[in-house]
């Protein structure tokens, strides 16, 4: 069994495993060289030789006990054809939603479209790196790719004021990306993906109210999907008020933490694994912080099963240095 199994399945409490979100991303020179000359991020991301190198150049450099493929929660929507682009310093942009087109897609088709992604998981997958560490694989959560595809961009602090006044649209598409997700989630299992994590990037734009029908529901599915293939699956529902709720509720294998959730009171709370939790800001302060800020997080879980992470990506104003200062600490705790 690899670190990450024996925490999630073992419930290991004596060793630390740690991976960071966004660990291939532009705060890595040989990551900013590669996306110089590709300018298109879509096409990078179905590239399959480089997007598997990138995915393998955190492992070159840090002791981390897995690679999350180099892909994005948006290839969803683009397997749809919901148009999707990167401007840069903008974010995601989304073209028009069409439900008669995208109520047209068939299985064969968004396969195919994606089909690089999975290729790119079946190289790392079989890439002495990865021996003993474990392959991510992951989805949007429904309730996130619902905002993205009706929002057409990252929203700001809420949702636009008329976000639900199309039900029958947005129980559509719900249906749709549960679907489409699932065979997603298949496809990367398929291909070497040993564990699965579901990003809820925007659960905490919703009222409690709202959350069993656009959280809960449709990510239990998920969670039970993923299990019924035999993988361990990690939730991220980023912004919730109520963690204990969402995991009593959905029942993941394990839940990654946000940096505003205090570890001193979920660590009491929750009884499955927990993951992440440090505020990726601290990674650009200095050593004396991050020792610190570090520690907070590794000796209030020492006697609960916990996976190193993030309450979010690394930035990419991050030097690479702090990571490696990190990653070694945890590695020596
Ligand atoms: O974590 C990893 O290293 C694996 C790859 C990964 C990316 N995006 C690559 C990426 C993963 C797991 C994601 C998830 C993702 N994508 C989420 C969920 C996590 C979160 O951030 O809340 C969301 C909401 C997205 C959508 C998305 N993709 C946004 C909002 C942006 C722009 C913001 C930014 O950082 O520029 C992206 C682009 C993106 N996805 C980049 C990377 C490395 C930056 C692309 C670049 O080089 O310009």
């Amino acid at each position: 069994m690899t670190p990450i199994q024996e925490t999630i399945i073992n419930k290991k409490t004596n060793n630390t495993p740690i991976w960071l979100m966004r660990q291939a991303g532009r705060y890595l020179p040989e990551f900013r060289e590669i996306r110089k000359v590709n300018p298109n991020f879509i096409n990078l991301c179905l590239n399959e030789n480089l997007s598997s190198e990138i995915t393998l150049q955190p492992l070159k450099r840090f002791e981390l006990d897995a690679a999350i493929i180099f892909s994005d929660i948006l290839m969803l929507p683009h397997g749809l054809n919901q148009k999707v682009e990167f401007k840069k310093n903008h974010g995601p942009q989304l073209g028009p939603l069409n439900l008669d087109q995208i109520s047209k897609i068939d299985e064969i088709d968004f396969i195919e479209k994606l089909y690089p992604i999975y290729k790119s998981i079946k190289k790392v997958s079989e890439n002495n790196l990865i021996k003993n560490k474990n392959l991510i694989g992951f989805v949007g959560a429904p309730w996130t790719l619902l905002v993205y595809m009706i929002n057409k961009q990252s929203p700001k602090k809420k949702l636009i004021k008329d976000f639900f006044k199309d039900e029958f649209l947005i129980n559509r598409i719900l249906i749709i990306l549960e679907k489409f997700l699932k065979l997603h989630i298949d496809h990367q299992i398929k291909n070497g993906a040993t564990i699965i994590q579901i990003f809820d990037s925007w659960a905490g734009l919703l009222e409690e109210k709202d959350l069993p029908n656009y959280v809960y529901i449709p990510t239990l599915s998920l969670v039970e999907y993923v299990r019924s293939l035999g993988i361990p699956v990690i939730c991220f529902p980023r912004g919730v008020k109520n963690y204990k709720n969402y995991c009593d509720i959905v029942k993941p294998d394990a839940v990654n933490i946000d940096y505003d959730v205090n570890p001193i009171s979920i660590c009491k709370e929750i009884n499955i694994p927990v993951q992440g939790g440090l505020d990726p800001k601290v990674l650009l302060t200095d050593i004396e912080n991050l020792k610190k800020q570090a520690l907070k997080y590794l000796n209030t879980f020492k006697d609960h099963p916990y996976i190193f992470n993030l309450g979010h990506g690394v930035l990419p104003e991050t030097k690479p240095d702090m990571v490696d200062y990190l990653v070694k600490m945890v590695n020596d705790y």
